[in-house]
């Protein structure tokens, strides 16, 4: 890339069009939204007020945060709720500059409550089809497994989400990592591919590389949700480059869960320089400290990256998500056109 004046790299990137493919609609869940759907639904959170609940933001590791996230997950009982969650995501993620989303949602934290799959699917629609009226962005779903629970729970929350196959962009693999390789899953994995469904994984966030090769190998993952740790196997990160694995990258969410220290110490730059695949993302954005351009922001912080990076990951953002290459093609161009407008020349390249 090359340009007669030097945009300010930051301002680029806040403005620049991109996609997101690592966020949980549950962890979208703002405190406000949370209080204001439990009144709704006459349902008792265990906090007393938004700001006691903002206060237990205070994580020191995945599992503390997702026992706080499973709580708040049920005040979440019929479509209004699911559709206005969804909404509100977009609204935000189209505000930072998203143009397409790939969007985990847990189904099996919603069946255990009692609330059937098909409202959630419903609301969750509802939201997406508004968010592309009013806001342009499109969205798909991913259904994520929750990997505490056994392979049998697995595969009966499949069977349920079977008859609404065409209604799922693909499948995937959150929660607690540590003690749950992505092997306990390799089966369930088997029949989500034969379903014609492509697959991700969390893996390597808080679990060891050995995780994202068994994510690879055993679960046919053609994204890696994560994948941070993958700088502690060099072996693993040359695999990774070569083969063009994306890596969705959430920096704000591993300062949060203390999978590194301070943003300065995060593993991008490193995974960066090693060619590696990354795109950027937000993970669970109403528990982390904000949205895309949060993450955008404390990144540019403490990395100072130049307009080319910032271009390489929002062109990263397009390429590895799982929309047609005609749609890719198109947001390519708007994200060229952007840049160009910006006095920059984009290298077309792939
Ligand atoms: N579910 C929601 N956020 C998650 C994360 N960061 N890791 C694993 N599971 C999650
Ligand atoms: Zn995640």
């Amino acid at each position: 890339m090359s340009s007669a004046v030097s945009p300010d790299p930051l301002r680029l990137a806040l403005g620049m069009p991109k996609a997101e493919l690592h966020v949980h609609i549950e962890g979208t869940l703002e405190p406000e939204l949370a209080f204001a759907l439990a009144r709704r639904n006459g349902v008792a959170l265990p906090y007393a007020d938004e700001g006691a609940l903002k206060a237990a933001y205070a994580f020191d590791s995945l599992q503390s945060f997702l026992d706080l996230y499973y709580a708040c997950a049920a005040v979440l009982l019929t479509r209004a709720d699911f559709r206005d969650l969804m909404l509100a995501y977009l609204q935000r993620a189209a505000a930072d500059g998203v143009i397409h989303a790939e969007i985990f949602f847990d189904p099996q934290t919603h069946t255990a409550r009692g609330v059937p799959l098909a409202t959630v699917l419903d609301g969750l629609e509802d939201g997406l089809a508004e968010g592309l009226a009013r806001h342009g962005v499109s969205g798909r779903l991913i259904l994520c497994f929750l990997r505490h629970l056994s392979e049998e729970a697995c595969f009966a929350a499949l069977a349920e989400a079977e008859p609404h196959i065409g209604r799922i962009h693909g499948f995937g693999l959150d929660s607690s990592e540590r003690g749950h390789p992505p092997s306990k899953f390799a089966r369930l994995f088997a029949r989500c591919r034969e379903l014609g469904k492509p697959v991700v994984a969390h893996a390597g966030e808080e679990g060891p590389p050995a995780y994202i090769v068994e994510a690879l190998e055993l679960l046919g993952a053609r994204r890696i949700d994560h994948g941070v740790r993958a700088l502690e196997d060099p072996t693993l990160l040359t695999r990774l480059a070569r083969d063009g694995v994306p890596l969705t990258v959430c920096p704000l969410s591993n300062i949060r869960l203390c999978v590194f220290p301070e943003m300065a110490r995060h593993s991008l730059p490193v995974l960066l320089a090693a060619g590696a695949k990354v795109t950027l993302n937000s993970d669970d954005p109403a528990y982390f400290g904000g949205y895309l351009n949060a993450n955008i922001r404390a990144v540019q912080a403490a990395f100072g990256f130049d307009a080319a990076t910032w271009y390489r990951l929002a062109r990263n953002s397009f390429e590895a998500s799982f929309a047609t290459d005609e749609e890719k093609a198109g947001w390519i161009a708007r994200l060229d056109a952007y840049f160009a407008g910006a006095g920059m020349i984009t290298d077309s390249r792939p």
